[in-house]
């Protein structure tokens, strides 16, 4: 059975707490794939999720909207992948997603990851990010069909309470 799960955060440091907290339960070979408009806090979340790894506190992170793939070297390696430019598909082949999908001892972070979903990637961790109530609100909302994404549930679940 799938898991959901919604969280609001109210302010960017917030939400990059939940990222982190994601980040030090995942897997390598995960994926999360991030979906929301322009500046929902797509990036802000991947910011987070370095953070959240080894080696990764100093680590500057920034949107790679023109190289598309940026990775970080952190433990386990995170690839950050931004699909804003691509509008098709069969793009996606010219990315290194292919790489992503076959490295299966690094983590994967996709923005406008609405685009790969049909491109065989391994089951993702999908993060859905919406504007809440103020400015500074954000509706994250976790979900995911594959058991191995339990512990971020777990995580998830805890910081809530
Ligand atoms: N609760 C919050 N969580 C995340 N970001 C927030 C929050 N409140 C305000 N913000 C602001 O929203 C913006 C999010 O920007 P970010 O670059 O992460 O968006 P994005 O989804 O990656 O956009 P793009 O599609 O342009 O890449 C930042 O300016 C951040 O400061
Ligand atoms: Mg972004």
């Amino acid at each position: 059975m799938g898991k959901k799960l919604i969280i609001e955060t109210g302010s960017v440091e917030h939400s990059r707490l939940v990222a982190k907290a994601v980040a030090s339960v995942l897997e390598p070979g995960s994926v999360v794939g991030l979906i929301g408009i322009l500046g929902a806090g797509k990036t802000e979340f991947v910011r987070g999720m370095v953070s959240g790894l080894k080696g990764g506190e100093s680590i500057r992170v920034h949107s790679p909207s023109f190289s598309i793939v940026e990775e970080y070297g952190t433990k386990p390696k995170l690839v950050h992948v931004d699909l804003y430019r691509i509008s098709d598909p069969e793009e996606l082949e010219t990315t290194g997603l292919e790489d992503v999908v076959e490295s299966r001892d690094s983590i994967a972070a996709i923005e406008w990851f609405d685009v790969a979903r049909d491109f065989g990637l391994p089951p993702a961790l999908v993060v859905e990010i919406g504007i809440g109530q103020h400015d500074d609100s954000r509706l994250m909302e976790f979900s995911s069909d594959d058991p191995k994404y339990e512990p971020v549930f777990r995580t998830l679940a805890r910081i809530t309470r």
